[in-house]
């Protein structure tokens, strides 16, 4: 982690002069060269830790996936393998391809350890990313695949519009998010009121049945925003459960301010999600009150703030059977993923095969 923090950091922050999008293209692309090169499994031996436990049906080799957003187009899945992770996320993808808002459109906050984002769903599509998986090489992790709503299809058709995306890449994904609390596409986060998450997942998990045939459906699951208040909550888990969903992921970024260093307090101005420590309390909570709500009985990825172990441990005390990090791996680096899996071992925190 030292040797992250005090070289490669400061030359990755360095870049662009300022646009924080410039270090992330190059992290990806320095990433998929470490996925090519021919040592790249055995680096995975010496970054991954096992810490194995299997949630809603599949064997995960430790309790750490990389976040959605950061490969959105599924380009560096070996060199995520070679870091040690326990699962990927890839996306978020929508049927059509799309640019995303304007750049810039990614700000650091280091002072709060934090990003604020509006990309905006930039991708090359759902039916790229599956041609890319086709002949994408057999991963050492289950590979999970994020959906939503194109900027172009007005709300009352987002139903059709995820379900393309599922259809399309249903062969290709271990489970699958339905991301509907991403705040930079206007009217998404109305996609987790009572009556529209319904009808979607109606639809979703009623595709994914379909699509197995006989076989056991893939696990679908659901990204919640950290701003929902418990209500609201409570209804995305009675939805959830009447619709056979195989778990929540909790959560997506937030529109709140609250928490930042007073060096950031100018930067914390820009429109879009926060990530990062500030997160990390509403994080907790949100996943605490789905574990208690849902009796146990629906399995939830952590996700929010995750900056070092100990974070990720609450976090599965708390209830969650699997953590996911983004803006922690950004600042930290990739000994985060090997310190997670080896604190959560060490303090049994994992709440076991579910
Ligand atoms: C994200 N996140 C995100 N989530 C998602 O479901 N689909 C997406 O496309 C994106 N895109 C995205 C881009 C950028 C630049 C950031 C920083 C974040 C949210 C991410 O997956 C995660 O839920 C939050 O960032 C909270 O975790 P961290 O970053 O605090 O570990």
């Amino acid at each position: 982690m030292q040797l992250y923090s005090r070289f490669l950091r400061p030359v990755l922050f360095r870049l662009g002069s300022g646009d924080a999008e410039v270090a992330h293209h190059r992290t990806i692309d320095a990433l998929r060269l470490v996925g090519a090169a021919p040592g790249a499994s055995t680096l995975r031996r010496l970054f991954a830790e096992d810490a194995p436990r299997t949630v809603f049906g599949l064997r995960f080799p430790n309790p750490v996936g990389l976040a959605a957003g950061m490969d959105k187009n599924g380009v560096a899945l070996p060199g995520w393998a070679a870091l040690g992770f326990g699962h990927v996320e890839v996306g978020t993808v929508t049927w059509h391809a799309q640019p995303g808002n304007p750049r810039p459109r990614l700000y650091r906050l280091p002072a709060s350890q934090a990003l604020i984002n509006r990309m905006g769903f930039n991708n090359d599509g759902a039916r790229a990313l599956a041609a890319r998986l086709r002949t994408a090489p057999v991963l050492p992790m289950p590979l999970g695949i994020s959906i939503g709503k194109s900027k172009i299809t007005p709300v009352e058709n987002a139903v059709a519009d995820y379900r393309a995306s599922l259809v399309e890449l249903y062969p290709y994904g271990d489970y699958f998010a339905v991301n509907v609390s991403s705040p930079n596409t206007p009217g998404l986060r109305g996609l987790q009121d009572r009556g529209l998450l319904d009808e979607l997942l109606a639809e979703l998990t009623g595709e994914a049945t379909r699509l197995a045939y006989r076989g056991v459906p893939k696990p679908i699951l659901v990204k919640i925003a950290p701003d929902l208040d418990d209500a609201a909550i409570g209804e995305v888990i009675e939805v959830c459960a009447t619709r056979s969903v195989a778990g929540i992921i909790a959560t997506n970024t937030t529109l709140s301010r609250d928490g930042l260093a007073p060096a950031d307090v100018a930067t914390g101005a820009e429109q879009g999600g926060l990530s990062g420590r500030p997160l990390a309390r509403r994080a907790l909570e949100v996943v605490s009150f789905v574990h208690r709500e849902s009796a146990g009985t629906l399995p939830v990825i952590g996700v929010g703030g995750i900056g070092a172990p100990e974070d990720a441990v609450r976090l599965m005390d708390a209830g969650a059977s699997l953590v996911q990090v983004y803006t922690g791996f950004i600042y930290a680096g990739p000994g985060l993923v090997r310190g997670i899996s080896r604190a959560v071992r060490a303090t049994g925190a994992a709440p076991g095969d579910r």
